[in-house]
């Protein structure tokens, strides 16, 4: 067996990547973990809240903070579903395709959603209003079958709910 280890990320100019605010903000989280690496997830959302996803650059900006491999930061926003690494539209729609949610209607709601919107998952309407992604359990198991919406939490939402619902985000 071979220890895999991973090369530190390139130095780069961070204050030229990310902003001082989130400069910032990432070593006030660093400051909460007795590991720097832990304040990843942390970093990663800071940083989506100024354009809705992350690019190379700004991942890389991270790890040079964290002092971590670029590949540890890629990992962690590659595990957690809801870090986009490519451009997303204004309202990201989260729909869940777990269990519990596929025996509620998941599959009515996810045509009608698709329909409605015009695209497939991991697309953007051609507005860039919307982006559609499957997700698994959203912990509302018994409001299935059930949607995300940005922050908001949707369940049981029913095919003929679509329009109304999709009116609620400009
Ligand atoms: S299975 Fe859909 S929210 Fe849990």
């Amino acid at each position: 067996m071979i220890k895999i280890v991973s090369d530190k990320a390139p130095t780069v100019d961070i204050h030229s990547i990310l902003t001082t605010d989130e400069i910032a903000a990432i070593h006030e989280f660093m400051n909460h973990y007795p590991q720097s690496r832990a304040a990843s997830l942390d970093a990663l959302k800071i940083v989506q809240k100024r354009n809705g996803w992350v690019n190379d650059a700004q991942v890389n900006a991270i790890a040079n903070i964290l002092d971590v491999p670029v590949t540890d930061i890629e990992g962690v926003a590659t595990f957690f579903n809801r870090i986009y690494r490519s451009p997303v539209g204004r309202h990201v729609i989260l729909i869940c395709d777990s269990v519990a949610c596929y025996l509620t209607g998941y599959e009515a709601l996810s045509a009608e959603l698709k329909r409605q919107l015009g695209i497939n998952y991991g697309q953007t309407t051609t507005d860039g209003r919307f982006t559609l992604l499957p997700i698994c359990c959203l912990g509302n198991c018994d409001k299935g079958p059930a949607v995300l919406i940005d922050e908001d939490t949707y369940g049981p939402v029913t095919p003929d709910e679509v329009a109304q619902l999709l009116e609620l985000y400009p």
